[in-house]
């Protein structure tokens, strides 16, 4: 899951061997080829560097061999460094999608260490401890509001929200939020580029290692998403909502009231319901989309559209998707609690920025100039200063000392 800009999909075509990989196509090579991942099976390994020649590499049948061979090419690459080249994010944050690591100066085995040594899924680091960070404040903010507040000011014990109504606000506030943080970046990459008028100066290193994990964040924030929807499609199997159903009915009996279809509320659900399916439906063909078995049997066109186009949408329709969830609670009193706004409303507020910035760069005066940029256009450069005027010098004349200035007047 991932957009165009950064080190995102480097473009090719669906003829172009397999190991032309989309984010990073030696480091997915050097899995390949690694003594305890031979994923493709085959024994053959195509060697896909930044000037587009490959190079088929026959596997060593025996461990060691093996072994010496992937260190001897960790080597390799580290002296030409073509693996840096081809990643944009190289030297960012010094870790970009596949896990690569700028091969510069230090050698690949100063850098991983031997197999065993290696980081662990490195590229997904980052991307895991945000969502952790995420999980962890959007779980206490509900907690505060929907279980430590009742307790503490009317002594009413709702600790059995805990594991899944509170989970089922945090899942979705933080899947949203994830998913937001997916488009954010290259839209700020897009305004720097437009306040730049060139596509040819590299962006901060914060910017460059944020592209980079796009694809992990989404993923992330798709996973969140089944689970959120697994948790709410099991909302009626709880034992606490069937006690909660007849406790409503029997009220009814006694205010004798013979229905009790709200039809508001009855509209309200059907929307949201509707749109979150929407919305996953769309998350997971972005997702699969970004597989790269998948994305290598796309144009790059097709990949960018999917990702861009889909992607947004499934944003809208997520953030559509809260807010009719909200509906009428955004006026109610009653919903802030402790002076603090609903989940819903700030797991909105993100991800309707990220939307409303996107808004105002569709404008063509706008969107024009990003496509000409990214094309290679380049904003001329300002003209030179203009020499120095006669009222400049007069300007100089009085900076000089008392000593200098007889001396400038007999000149
Ligand atoms: C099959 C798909 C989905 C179903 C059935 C579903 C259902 C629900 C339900 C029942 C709620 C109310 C939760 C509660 O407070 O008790 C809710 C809230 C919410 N959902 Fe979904 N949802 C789905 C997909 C999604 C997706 C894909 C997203 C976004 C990535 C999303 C984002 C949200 C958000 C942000 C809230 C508001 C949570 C809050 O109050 O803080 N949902 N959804």
């Amino acid at each position: 899951m991932a957009t165009s800009e950064g080190c995102g999909k480097a473009a090719h075509t669906s003829n172009m061997p397999v190991q032309a990989s989309e984010w990073h196509p030696g480091v997915r090579v050097m899995s390949r080829r690694h003594p305890h991942n031979h994923l493709d099976g085959t024994g053959l390994a195509q060697l896909q560097p930044a000037g587009g020649e490959s190079a088929s590499v026959q596997e060593s049948s025996g461990e060691g061999a093996a072994e010496q061979e992937w260190q001897q090419e960790m080597l390799d690459m580290a002296e030409t460094g073509h693996e840096a080249k081809n990643c944009q994010c190289q030297g960012s944050a010094g870790i970009c999608r596949t896990g690569a690591t700028p091969l510069r100066s230090a050698s690949a085995l100063e850098l991983w260490g031997p197999p065993g040594e290696q980081p662990l899924f490195p590229e997904w680091q980052v991307p895991l401890r945000v969502t952790f960070a995420l999980l962890a404040i959007t779980f206490l903010y509900t907690f505060l509001r929907e279980v430590l507040q009742p307790y503490l000011a009317w002594s009413k014990n709702n600790f059995y929200k805990m594991p899944v109504l509170v989970m089922n606000k945090a899942l979705p506030w933080t899947s949203i939020t994830l998913l937001a943080l997916v488009y954010l970046p290259g839209l700020l990459a897009a305004m720097l580029q437009l306040y730049r008028g060139t596509k040819y100066r590299r962006f901060p290193a914060w910017l460059e290692g944020w592209l980079c994990v796009r694809k992990q964040l989404g993923l992330l924030s798709f996973y969140l998403a089944c689970l959120h929807a697994l948790y709410s499609l099991c909302y009626p199997m709880r034992r606490s909502y069937r006690y909660k159903v007849l406790n409503w009915a029997y009220q009814q009996v006694q205010q004798n009231k013979e229905d009790a279809w709200l039809s508001d509320d009855v509209w309200r659900m059907e929307i949201y319901i509707s749109l979150g399916i929407m919305t996953l439906g769309l998350l997971a063909v972005v997702a699969v989309t970004s597989l790269p078995s998948i994305s290598n049997s796309l144009s790059w066109r097709e990949f960018t559209w999917i990702q861009r186009s889909l992607g947004y949408t499934a944003l809208l329709l997520g953030t559509a998707h809260a807010l009719v969830y909200g509906w009428s609670k955004w006026v109610d009193s009653a919903q802030y609690v402790w002076y603090t706004p609903p989940s819903f409303i700030l797991a909105c507020l993100l991800p309707l920025s990220v939307l409303l910035v996107k808004a105002a760069m569709l404008p063509p005066c706008l969107s024009r100039r990003l496509e000409l940029i990214r094309r290679g256009w380049e904003r001329p450069a300002p003209p030179p200063p203009p020499p120095p005027t006669r009222k400049n010098d007069r300007d100089r004349k009085t900076c000089l000392t008392p000593k200098e200035e007889p001396l400038l007047t007999k000149l």
